[in-house]
């Protein structure tokens, strides 16, 4: 299969305009996404999971390396690539249902076919009787939702999704993991999935990236050799090729983890 992301040489620095010191976010990552691969990343907090995001998103800058989608240099954001933030980014003036419209309003599909795809993901995040309602008066659960669904709505071919689920409740989650799986199925797009959950982490992905603390390199690459219709949450914590690779990925984890506490 064709590549679709490739990273090379990626150093990144924050510079710090009022000390002049800066922060080395990253340093040499290499990384090629096939299409139609699903890639998870974990490491500590702060090694540099979403300043990698943002460059592949378009919307940070960086000057060492080289960042392609399809074989063109990234130099900001683009339709084929979606993108759902850490920390829920959707619009406060507009309703559930015109946030997840969005993307569909912007390229100008007609309000029928939106209307009808637009319910159809309202109803996938578990959002129905909600349609109306605007961010203020949802849970942070919701919002988190309302992001994801926007984001599938505007059918990007490559997703890049930044703890999607992290602010939304137990339940909830499992469900959304089994419905990005059966999506992923449906659509073969490409994903990059940044989470703290090892479990989530080892359950998504067929790639799951394991970053070193800061600044973030890449540690390991665990293979996950699980078909993907396969996955499904009853039946994983029975089957010895998901937790082996799990206790895999949780161990390569804490080694990290752990050398940051002893420091
Ligand atoms: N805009 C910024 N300006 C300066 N430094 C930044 C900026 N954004 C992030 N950093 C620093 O870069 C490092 C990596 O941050 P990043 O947000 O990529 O980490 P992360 O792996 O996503 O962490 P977490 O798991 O907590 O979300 C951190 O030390 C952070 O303080
Ligand atoms: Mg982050």
């Amino acid at each position: 299969m064709p590549e679709k992301l490739l990273v090379e040489n990626l150093t990144h620095h924050y510079p710090d305009e009022y000390t002049g010191e800066s922060v080395h976010a990253l340093d040499d990552v290499d990384l090629s996404v096939q299409e139609g691969e699903f890639i998870s990343v974990v490491g500590p907090s702060g090694c540099g999971k979403s300043t990698l995001l943002n460059i592949l998103a378009g919307l940070l800058p960086y000057h060492v390396g080289k960042v392609t989608v399809d074989g063109h240099m990234i130099h900001g954001p683009g339709p084929e690539r979606g993108v759902v933030f850490q920390e829920h980014a959707i619009l406060p003036w507009r309703t559930v249902n015109r946030n997840i419209g969005h993307g569909l309003e912007i390229r100008g599909v007609p309000k029928a076919e939106r209307d009808n795809r637009v319910a159809q993901f309202v109803d996938l995040v578990g959002l129905t009787g909600f349609e109306d309602k605007y961010p203020h008066e949802l849970s942070g659960g919701m919002k988190q939702r309302t992001a994801v669904a926007r984001t599938l709505c505007a059918d990007p071919e490559v997703m890049l999704m930044d703890e999607p689920f992290a602010a939304v409740d137990a339940q909830t989650r499992i469900t959304l993991q089994e419905e990005l799986i059966r999506i992923s199925i449906a659509t073969k797009k490409t994903i990059i999935f940044i989470t703290h959950s090892v479990d989530e982490a080892a359950f998504l992905a067929d790639r799951c990236v394991i970053f070193s603390r800061r600044p973030g390199r890449i540690k390991a690459i665990v293979d996950v050799d699980i078909p993907r219709e396969e996955r499904i949450w009853g039946n994983m914590n029975a089957d010895t090729r998901f937790t082996s690779k799990r206790d895999e990925i949780l161990h390569l984890v804490r080694e990290e983890v752990s050398v940051e506490h002893e420091e």
